[in-house]
């Protein structure tokens, strides 16, 4: 028996949340994954690029893949361990450029081996195996239900993820370099302990950032997207950003603009009218640099991972 998933790309953080919001995109990996019937056989990973953009060649084929770590980790959830296991990785979503892209293999194996084995795991336990093994939540509760969620990790694993309403006519520009930053080299550029009224200025903007979305009010949310946690220590790992965060500053329509995830992508959060002025900006302000982009405006997706066969 074989079964797919689905899983939307995920930008964490949104300025103010680091560590504990995030929202799901459309952009898609697809992970199948199949017990083969062949004892014996070990496990099998295939790895497609959809669009030729990763570099695919160091990603592990055995047991230190982390899809299979993730249904590793499954099955021993229900006292077994995987034997003969074939898993396939379509990717669309860019590696290594803060669209979630592990968060969302990690989910779509998980979900899909969850069906395979009858559903044994209920989302909340799907959402602890998937975090622990991220580190953190704000990619993989969107990746699992979509649209913005806000989320919490106690000390018991254990995550509480609430989906907060997202305005129609709020639309992201992602703004993707051509290269990549890993997420362990922009964490370790933070500091260990940040000053108290750095922690303070944060938790005024997250709680900003929520009523703002439920009282779908730009102007607040504007003032809501700042951050002190993480963008000043990462703004040297991604040339330009502050170049772009003041030109943009000033567009009407522009809502905000803020490092995707741990970056190097950087997303805007505007009312739809301003796609071609903000993609001229960024170009040109990442051309000086030699840095080349793709740049696209999408909706967020509000479904989140599927099971598809
Ligand atoms: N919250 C995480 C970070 C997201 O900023 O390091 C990584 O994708």
């Amino acid at each position: 028996m074989k079964v797919s998933a689905k899983v939307p790309a995920t930008i964490a953080n949104l300025g103010c949340g680091f560590d504990c919001l995030g929202l799901a995109l459309p952009l898609f990996n697809t992970i199948t994954v199949e017990e083969t019937v062949l004892p014996g056989s070990g496990i099998e990973i295939n790895i497609i690029d959809e669009n030729n953009q990763n570099d695919i060649s160091n990603i592990p084929r055995d047991k230190n893949n982390i899809v299979y770590k993730a249904i590793e980790l499954l099955y021993n959830y229900i006292g077994q361990s995987p034997n003969e296991l074939k898993i396939s990785i379509m990717t669309e979503i860019p590696v290594a450029r803060g669209l979630g892209s592990s968060a969302s293999v990690i989910v779509g194996g998980l979900i899909a081996a969850n069906e395979l084995l009858g559903k044994p795991a209920d989302d909340a336990v799907l959402l602890s195996i998937a975090t622990e093994l991220e580190g953190h939540p704000d990619n993989i509760s969107p990746a699992i239900l979509g649209g913005v969620v806000l989320s919490d990790w106690e000390p018991d694993g254990s995550v509480c993820a609430n989906k907060l309403p997202w305005p129609d006519d709020w639309v992201i520009t992602m703004c993707i370099p051509d290269y990549e930053l890993s997420t362990e080299i922009s964490r370790s550029v933070l500091p260990n302990e940040v000053p108290m009224k750095d922690a303070v200025y944060n938790l005024r903007h997250s709680a900003m950032f929520v009523q703002a979305l439920h009282t779908k009010d730009a102007e607040l949310m504007k003032l809501a997207l700042k951050d002190k946690l993480h963008q000043p220590y990462r703004m040297k790992l991604v040339p330009g950003l502050s170049g772009i965060m003041n030109d943009l500053k000033h567009i009407d329509g522009v809502i905000g603009c803020v490092l995707a995830g741990a970056g190097p992508s950087v997303a805007v959060i505007q009312d739809g009218s301003k796609n071609d002025v903000i993609k001229d900006i960024v170009t040109a302000a990442w051309s000086n640099i030699n840095v080349d982009a793709q740049i696209y405006t999408m909706p967020v997706y509000n479904e989140g991972a599927k099971i598809i066969v």
